[in-house]
């Protein structure tokens, strides 16, 4: 029952038992709408908004009970209550009434007080039956809602305020429905002493979000800390309730008819000016909806501190494992960045992009097994030193283990110094062999390597690297690289000067 005005259908094919109900109806506000025949009826039931009818059972052609019938056939309308008119007050017309579906029965000659209390009392029973099924309507779609936020949770890229504005966008009335929702939704975000505020108005089939000010304490808009408040505030006292808030909104040129909020110490939603009375039944769907994203924030923002914590961790252990490498802190961090920008040139997943920039830096963790004597000699390895050089591949391995975050950085140590033409160490292992990451990492290492100075070169422009990469100097030689990470990288070389340019001038 949307209209303000209850629309009674009377059906009847006497025009004065028609004119009876109408002088009866019309003076106590009813809308009466008159049909003499089964079909007409059934024609304003499908096509005017009607709350209750009054059906005569009796109806040439097509009797009462039929018409009743299909009206409680009709998916679309079977909640529109039927009174059956019946000048025969038989069990038995009675028991076919109920068995058609009709929900009251009366008599005539017709009594205008039990006609009146009988439409009152099933239109009490409609509006129940109505907040119900929009009830579980509106359930229904925010459950699905806030299924799909779960499923489709990244706490890596969750942004709060995208979350708002989805949430917001599924509760705002909207042009093609929904008149069980409010017009206007406001929402205030607290961080520390700043107070953000933001209006969403509902444009067409869409919300539209702009800044607003309102001059509240944190006080009377936000709950006090740590508890979490939600009220509910019909036309007759959210002026009274609210003063504040609803100055506040009327100097934003908004006129508070009814509101619904829902706050926390840090958050508050208000959403303003439903088509109809607001119960707690609102203010719940409105704090489990939020209450859903701010969930979500905190446990986003655990994750990304654990993650966090994660790159610390392998950052520490990558640096604690140089102590003795020619290679500085930085190396470590140049090479991720390398690996990250040839991934993304290959078409890599997200996921691994950032999993080989974080997880590169541990391609050399073995060498904490290597004697610094050997680490640190200027002249030629000799042979066992050599062997033993190469040992820092195995070793990082097993240094690393097993766990599954770690995997990726276990393929890395293991498999940096292979080839792809098969002359690498410590397996030997050719062309696709090699790990994905591993094939990679080798580029990004010798170009570092070429960058730098070392015992037996010195440290080599970016024209002078590339060129070597590219075409070789009899030590290294482009077969010894995955042909697509080769390209890859002339693809994209101008971009690793720009790494070692900025990690060299910090
Ligand atoms: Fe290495
Ligand atoms: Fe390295």
């Amino acid at each position: 029952m949307n209209q303000s005005v209850t629309r009674v259908l009377c059906v009847d094919d006497e025009p004065l038992n028609l004119s009876l109900l109408e002088a009866m109806l019309s003076p106590r506000g009813y809308d009466v709408v008159m049909a003499e025949n089964g079909p007409e009826a059934l024609e304003k039931i499908r096509t005017e908004a009607i709350d209750i009818c009054l059906l005569d059972v009796m109806l040439p052609g097509m009797d009462g009970f039929e018409v009743c019938r299909r009206i409680k056939s009709d998916t679309e309308k079977d909640t529109v209550p039927v009174i059956m008119i019946t000048a025969l007050a038989d069990m038995k017309n009675r028991i076919r009434g109920i068995e058609a579906g009709a929900e009251d029965f009366i008599t005539k000659p017709f009594n205008a007080s039990e006609v009146l209390a009988r439409i009152k009392m099933l239109l009490h029973v409609k509006t129940l039956n109505d907040r119900l099924n929009s009830a579980y309507q509106n359930i229904a779609r925010l459950s699905a809602f806030g299924e799909q936020i779960i499923r489709n949770f990244d706490p890596v890229d969750f942004v709060f305020l995208e979350k708002i504005d989805s949430i917001v966008h599924q509760i705002i009335r909207k042009k093609s429905g929904f008149a069980d929702s409010p017009q206007i939704v406001v929402i205030g975000m607290a961080d520390q002493a700043e107070c953000q505020w933001l209006r969403y108005d509902c444009v067409g089939t869409d919300s539209k979000r702009s800044p607003m000010t309102m001059n509240l304490g944190n006080t009377s808009a936000f709950a006090a800390a740590g508890s979490q408040v939600m009220t509910f505030h019909n036309e007759a006292d959210v002026h009274m309730a609210a003063v504040e808030l609803v100055a506040e909104c009327n100097k934003n040129d908004i006129t508070v008819t009814n509101m619904v909020r829902y706050a926390t110490d840090s958050f508050c939603i208000i959403a303003l000016n439903y088509d109809r009375e607001v119960t707690t039944y609102d203010a719940t769907v409105l704090s489990s909806v939020v209450m859903q994203s701010l969930f979500l924030r905190s446990l986003a923002l655990q994750v990304k501190d654990t993650e966090s914590a994660f790159e610390y961790t392998v950052f520490a252990l990558a640096r604690a494992s140089e102590a003795n490498d020619e290679d500085t802190g930085d190396h470590i961090l140049r090479v991720g960045n390398y690996c990250g920008l040839l991934a993304r040139q290959l078409n890599m997943t997200d996921k691994f992009i950032m999993g080989i920039r974080i997880q590169a830096a541990l391609h050399d963790v073995g060498k904490i097994h290597i004697a610094p004597a050997i680490l640190k000699k200027t002249g030629k390895l000799t042979d066992d030193e050599w062997r033993e050089m190469k040992m820092h591949t195995l070793h990082g391995s097993k240094i690393i283990g097993g766990h599954h975050r770690m995997s990726m950085a276990d393929r890395i140590a293991l498999s940096h110094h292979e080839r792809y033409d098969g002359s690498g160490y410590p397996h030997g292992l050719t062309g696709r062999q090699i790990p994905i990451e591993g094939r990679i990492m080798n580029l990004a290492d010798q170009y570092d390597a070429l960058r730098n100075a070392r015992c037996y070169k010195p440290a080599f422009d970016h024209d002078t690297t590339c060129r070597i990469i590219i075409e070789g100097d009899g030590r290294t030689l482009p077969h010894h690289f995955d042909p697509e990470v080769l390209t890859a990288f002339k693809d994209i070389q101008t971009r690793f000067a720009d790494v070692f340019e900025t990690s060299n001038s910090s």
